[in-house]
């Protein structure tokens, strides 16, 4: 029995040694400015989150994932999990409470309760209209130049050198269920497993979180979900113009089925940009599949072995 079912991935948390050029990078894949301090930088997009993705000044490493908890009796029941803080105030944008909880490979982990809401900004108005009848596209299509139109945070991945301990925790923990575990060999042998948050009956994202067997502990990557393929498309160029180092895409997933795009930040740590998600409810079930049938695109250039590796190490 989980001790809370989280409803939210809200944020990744990075330490970057320069803020002038982490919010360069932040600002070409899509995000916008909601406040800056001289240690600290937060970032938006159009939904009602206040920040999704945070900057604090220092020496370059992951920081923590952020997820919203149901109540504050939520927060409280994480109180009692071993190494966990008390319930803090939460001196950042939109303010609330929040847990930190330290995962199983040295991982911080906030939860958060009571964040006000922010106004959502507008998106620029146009329309994809990809009728099946062409003759029935009587509107021109124009869309407006620019980086990729993000929205809100969509999942975290890590490495892991013990991914069964890994993924009991944040199972027991944050209430995730399995989407699709990945095995070799033996079933027993999984090596890597996407898991969702837990809403019921109602349809979620196909994972919120991903984490992979692998000789290190670490980021791999934080995702964030664009407003549609086009934008994704018109992103990509907007970045190759500014020189930003890409990894793999544009293609789309088979598990999750989304449009997928990856670049790495100036200190080498992945942001992806997807669009168009599977959706799942906790009817759905699980799977258990093998890489072959897992990690193959649907179409797009295939996995680069660079980025199968990838891990920036928690500390
Ligand atoms: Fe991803």
């Amino acid at each position: 029995m989980a001790e809370i079912k989280v409803n939210k991935f809200v944020y990744g948390r990075l330490q970057s040694p320069n803020l002038d050029q982490a919010e360069e990078f932040l600002t070409s894949f899509g995000m916008m400015r909601a406040e800056r301090t001289a240690t600290k930088l937060f970032m938006r997009g159009t939904d009602p989150e206040q920040f999704l993705h945070a900057t604090e000044l220092g020496e370059a490493k992951p920081l923590a994932f952020g997820y919203f908890a149901r109540s504050e009796d939520d927060l409280k029941a994480l109180t009692k999990v071993p190494g966990a803080t008390g319930i803090e105030n939460v001196d950042e944008p939109g303010g609330g409470k929040r847990v930190c909880l330290t995962d199983p490979n040295g991982f911080r982990i906030e939860v958060l309760h009571g964040q006000a809401k922010a106004k959502p900004l507008p998106m620029p108005e146009y329309k994809v209209n990809w009728a099946e009848d062409k003759f029935r596209r009587t509107e021109l299509m124009r869309l407006p130049k620019g980086p990729a139109m993000v929205k809100c945070a969509g999942h975290g991945v890590i490495t892991t050198t013990d991914l069964k301990k890994t993924l009991q925790w944040y199972r027991d923990t944050l209430g995730f269920i399995s989407s699709d575990d990945i095995y070799v060999e033996k079933k027993e042998n999984v090596i890597a497993s996407f898991n969702r948050i837990n809403n019921g009956p109602e349809y979620v994202d196909h994972h919120v979180f991903f984490a992979l067997q692998s000789a290190k502990s670490g980021l791999n990557h934080i995702s964030y979900e664009s407003r549609d393929i086009d934008s994704i498309f018109i992103g990509h160029n907007v970045m190759k113009a500014k020189g930003y180092r890409h990894t793999w895409g544009i293609g789309r997933h088979i598990l999750g089925s989304q449009v997928f795009d990856y670049w790495y930040d100036p200190w080498n740590r992945v942001h992806e940009h997807w669009a168009d998600s599977d959706v799942l409810n906790e009817a759905a079930g699980s799977k258990l599949l093998t890489p072959e049938e897992a990690f193959n695109n649907q179409w797009g250039p295939d996995i680069p072995q660079e980025f199968l590796g990838h891990t920036v190490p928690f500390q």
